[in-house]
């Protein structure tokens, strides 16, 4: 199934450019007006503007969309390359490309809620339980303390929260879905690395818990034109820049994902 989308058009609609308010090893912040009305979950592809000061030959990089406060862009992440390190080390003033937002996000749960997020999939569901109105149990794990992005954030919501990481820096030492249970009548919504979402859907699967997963694939060009983003549906496949990334669990067909 082709996207429905006209790339040129679409990304140049939807490009603002942004000027950094701060940034550091692990969240950046733009002032960017314009940025239109987003769905939790949704993201954008940051680029250093080539059009002005700094020019960067990257690729853009998705990135999910952690906060946006007034016209403030939030964006929360690891450093793991080139482009994250460039990201986390931006002055304040310079100006970054913003294409976005992109792809469906997650839609906001009508009853009881669990949310569950891996590493860098935990910035994809921030905005998803600050504004969840129902009973919200919120689970987020990482390697270690440091990478539990925008815990304080989570700390204030009205929540249960538990936490779990890798070291035992901080919570409970292990992976996040270790003694994760699924209540009755809850929904699932989850974020983060392939193994921690096909756990997060076996689960959901056996307690028969509707369950809504975000993947973390590589994309270029965001909008259904590489292919760089296609992962296997039950009925053939989607892309993930334009069909996701949030996905239902159980279209899915997990036994073929990386
Ligand atoms: C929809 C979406 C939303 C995302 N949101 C966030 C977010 O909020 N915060 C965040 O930290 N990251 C997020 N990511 C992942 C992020 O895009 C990558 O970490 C980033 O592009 C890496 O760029 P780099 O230049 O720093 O690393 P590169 O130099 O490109 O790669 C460095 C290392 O990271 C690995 N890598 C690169 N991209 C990914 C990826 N998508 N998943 C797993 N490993 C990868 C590479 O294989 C390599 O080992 C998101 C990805 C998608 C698709
Ligand atoms: S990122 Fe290029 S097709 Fe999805």
């Amino acid at each position: 199934m082709r996207p429905e989308t006209r790339p040129g058009h679409d990304a140049e609609r939807r490009r603002v450019v942004g000027r950094v308010l701060d940034s550091g090893p692990f969240a950046l912040r733009l002032e960017a007006p314009g940025f239109p009305a987003h769905a939790p979950g949704q993201f954008a592809m940051l680029q250093l503007d080539p059009g002005l000061e700094r020019v960067d030959p990257l690729l853009p990089r998705p990135m999910a969309v952690y906060r946006r406060e007034g016209d403030a862009l939030e964006f929360r992440f690891r450093p793991v390359g080139r482009g994250t390190r460039i990201m986390g080390s931006l002055a304040p003033g310079e100006a970054v490309a913003v294409v976005g937002p992109l792809g469906r996000g997650f839609r906001l749960p009508e009853g009881a809620a669990l949310l569950v997020g891996g590493g860098t999939g935990i910035a994809s569901l921030y905005e998803l339980a600050r504004d969840s109105s129902g009973p919200l149990r919120v689970a987020l794990g990482a390697a270690t303390q440091a990478e539990l992005l925008g815990l304080e954030d989570f700390r204030a919501l009205d929540c249960e929260l538990s936490v779990s990481t890798e070291d035992g820096s901080a919570g409970r030492k292990g992976r996040v879905t270790d003694g994760l249970g699924i209540r009755p009548g809850e929904s699932v919504y989850a974020c983060g690395p392939n193994g921690m979402l096909r756990a997060v859907a076996a689960l959901a699967e056996e307690a028969r818990a509707p369950c809504s997963v975000s993947l973390e694939s590589t994309m270029a060009c965001g909008f259904g034109i590489c292919l760089g983003c296609v992962v296997p549906v039950r009925d053939g496949f989607r892309y993930l820049c334009t069909q996701g990334p949030v996905l239902d669990a159980g279209e899915l067909c997990w036994e073929d994902l990386p």
